[in-house]
């Protein structure tokens, strides 16, 4: 396999995931899981959203988490907006990056931010002014980049098509999201093989959910072709309000023990990130573990072969 040696791991967790908690989080608990992963080293955490408090009324406390997480020098706390206004406020706010949302297919990204995929590109053009002017970078994220749950397929010409309009007004970071967990490996390759020669120069990332427990086998398709940034979330939390059936992303403790397996270097401590919330890797432990031998077992191991 070719893959990275280094991935850098944008935790989403505390957005993706605390948007679509049931019940809201109190502010101090976010806050405090923010803290525990910079603690354990996460070099970016996407650590909110700026969007209308009545729309997503979980993270309606956007402002009072930013102010007060504890800033680790080596951890860039982003948050995700859909329009200048919350472009406006995440800068206020002391946000060291943006993220922006727009989808690959029509009724998602009506249903998700209530405009045409057009409507949106003209906010999103406001955003990037804005980040300019505060001198924060921008990510540009394409939500059903690998198929719709309303559309069902959506045609790579339409996605490379999106991708282009978001590179001409100066995207230089693109993710794309597969929102409901509908892509497969093939169809990862198949659409970076076609992207990445097309856009030279944009850093990638790949957003995945593990809705049908194809997120890993993505990645590493995506990592195949270059890709090096990853977003995952603690515990596998994680979904879309505005997307029927979508699950948890990728839970990051298990990319990060995998990654790790196979020697990919992200900067994070697996314990110390395994100690955040309970994920896969807490049941089993890490893979290095061993278990003491069964008493039925002892004395009768035959010696290994040479
Ligand atoms: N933060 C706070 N308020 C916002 C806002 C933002 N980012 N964007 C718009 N508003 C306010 C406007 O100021 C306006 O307020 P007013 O009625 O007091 O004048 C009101 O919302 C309506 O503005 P409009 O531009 O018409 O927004 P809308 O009602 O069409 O909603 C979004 C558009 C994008 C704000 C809304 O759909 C949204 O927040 N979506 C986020 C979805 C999401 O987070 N999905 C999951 C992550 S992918
Ligand atoms: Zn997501």
């Amino acid at each position: 396999m070719k893959l990275p040696a280094r991935v850098t791991i944008c935790e989403v967790g505390t957005r993706d995931g605390f948007q679509i908690e049931p019940d809201f989080i109190p502010t101090e608990q976010k806050i405090e899981v923010v803290n525990l992963l910079s603690e354990a080293g996460i070099p970016r955490i996407e650590v909110t959203s700026f969007v209308h408090p009545k729309v997503v009324p979980q993270l309606r406390d956007a402002e009072q988490v930013m102010a007060r997480i504890a800033r680790r020098p080596g951890t860039r706390y982003a948050a995700l907006v859909p329009n200048d206004k919350g472009a406006v406020r995440a800068v206020d706010a002391g946000v060291d990056a943006i993220h922006t949302v727009v989808s690959a297919s029509e009724s998602h990204n009506l249903a998700n931010v209530n405009m045409t995929i057009a409507e949106s590109m003209e906010k999103l053009r406001a955003v990037m002014q804005v980040a300019e002017r505060a001198r924060v970078p921008v990510s540009s994220g394409i939500s059903t980049s690998f198929g719709c749950p309303f559309e069902g397929d959506v045609p790579l010409a339409q996605l490379e098509s999106v991708v282009r309009r978001l590179t001409d007004m100066g995207a230089r970071a693109v993710g794309l999201a597969d929102t409901t967990g509908m892509a497969n490996p093939r169809q990862v390759a198949r659409t970076l093989e076609h992207l990445v020669p097309k856009f030279p120069g944009i850093e990638w990332t790949l957003h995945t959910h593990d809705t049908r427990a194809m997120a890993i086998p993505n990645i590493l398709a995506a990592m195949e072709y270059g890709v090096a940034n990853l977003d995952c979330s603690i515990g596998g939390l994680g979904g879309c309000p505005f997307a029927p059936g979508a699950s948890g992303n990728v839970c990051s403790e298990d990319l990060v023990h995998c990654l790790a397996a196979m020697g990919i270097e992200t900067g994070i401590d697996l314990d110390r990130l395994i100690a955040v919330l309970p994920g896969q890797i807490v049941k089993a432990g890490k893979s290095t573990r061993r278990y003491p031998v069964p008493d039925t077992v002892v004395g009768r191991v035959p010696a290994a072969r040479a």
